[in-house]
């Protein structure tokens, strides 16, 4: 039977989303299904806003940022009007699947929209956060690593030259992963993020005495501390004030924000898109629904999209890893 699939990107953009928009509409043409490119997330399909994709459409994006197809927070779906209106679209196009590319809120919708809607739906994880449950990568998670490895290498030149203390904030929205690669893959001295606080105020205090020990004993020319975005209750500009304050030496701040969102996705993010929008199709032709598909050990897996949601295995995971590779880090 040919079929109808309904995709779309939805909110934070993440590298590789259209190396996923690709590898569904090349899998999709050789099941001899239709693919309609929804624009701009839950959006497009609230106002039936969609374009064809087809070989032609997707011809050479595996290699760019961003998404052809737009993406945005949509927060109508947050209201029951919203996946009331999406389902309204689905059925005047006679779209059999949804395939959605994004995160945690992106899967939320799926399930709002599943409750009224009878067709396939199906979620590929994309987030350079990666705090995806039923992955060990999201879509654009090592590209945005790359991305703060690069400046982190820049920042360190300076600091070396003048023999600084740099705090060097990542994104990850709730998760510490970015922190986490990108602090073990830059050499950082300490990294800073949520799942390896229990006490804030003792946490800072080990960290200040750290640092002075590692001055005293000369063990670098600079300091380099990654902290993911949210892990304090104060900015990274503030710890930064404090440890100058501490040890005397000059402390800066620099915030990576939306750079790590952008650029050419790295060889890993391009092949598991393409992994997983195939796999994606795959689950459409098999009838299934409610599921994202990720990977796991090397292994396609699908889970409930119910069961998605970032969750404490994540913080055992990262302690665990911090725990086997902590040369330096605090
Ligand atoms: O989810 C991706 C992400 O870049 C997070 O790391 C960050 O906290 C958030 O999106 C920023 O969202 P927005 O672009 O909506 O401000």
């Amino acid at each position: 039977m040919n079929k109808k699939i309904a995709l779309i990107t939805s909110g934070g953009d993440a590298p590789g989303m259209n190396a996923a928009i690709r590898a569904v509409t090349l899998q999709a043409e050789k099941h001899h299904y239709q693919v309609l490119g929804f624009i701009g997330g839950y959006n497009g399909l609230i106002d039936n806003h969609f374009i064809d994709l087809n070989c032609h459409r997707v011809d050479d994006i595996i290699r760019k940022g961003g998404t052809i197809l737009k993406s945005a927070r949509c927060k109508e779906m947050l209201n029951p009007s919203g996946p009331n209106q999406v389902v309204d679209t689905l059925n005047v196009n006679n779209i059999d699947a949804l395939i959605v590319i994004g995160g945690d809120g992106s899967f939320k919708g799926c399930q709002a929209i599943s409750a009224i809607w009878q067709g396939n739906i199906i979620g590929i994880p994309g987030t350079i956060d990666n705090d995806i449950n039923g992955t060990d990568q999201t879509i654009g998670f090592w590209t945005a690593v790359e991305t703060a490895l690069d400046s982190i290498d820049k920042i360190r030149d300076t600091a070396n030259a003048f023999e600084r203390i740099f705090i060097v904030e990542v994104m990850g929205r709730n998760c510490g992963f970015l922190a986490v690669e990108s602090a073990i893959g830059s050499g950082a001295e300490h990294i800073v993020c949520k799942e390896i606080i229990e006490d804030e105020v003792q946490f800072i205090d080990h960290l200040l005495v750290n640092i002075n020990k590692a001055i005293k004993n000369h063990r670098t020319d600079s300091y380099i501390i990654v902290m993911a975005e949210n892990s304090l209750s104060f900015s990274a500009h503030e710890l930064s004030k404090k440890i100058e304050r501490y040890t005397g030496v000059d402390s800066k701040a620099a915030i990576l924000g939306y750079i790590q969102r952008g650029g050419s996705p790295v060889a890993s993010d391009r092949v598991l898109a393409t992994q997983l929008g195939v796999a994606a199709v795959d689950a459409v032709k098999e009838n299934k629904t409610d599921i994202m598909v990720g990977m796991l050990n090397n292994s396609l897996n699908e889970i409930a999209l119910s069961a998605t949601s970032y969750s404490n295995t994540y913080n055992q995971a990262i302690i665990r890893r911090l725990n086997k590779l902590n040369f330096n880090l605090g």
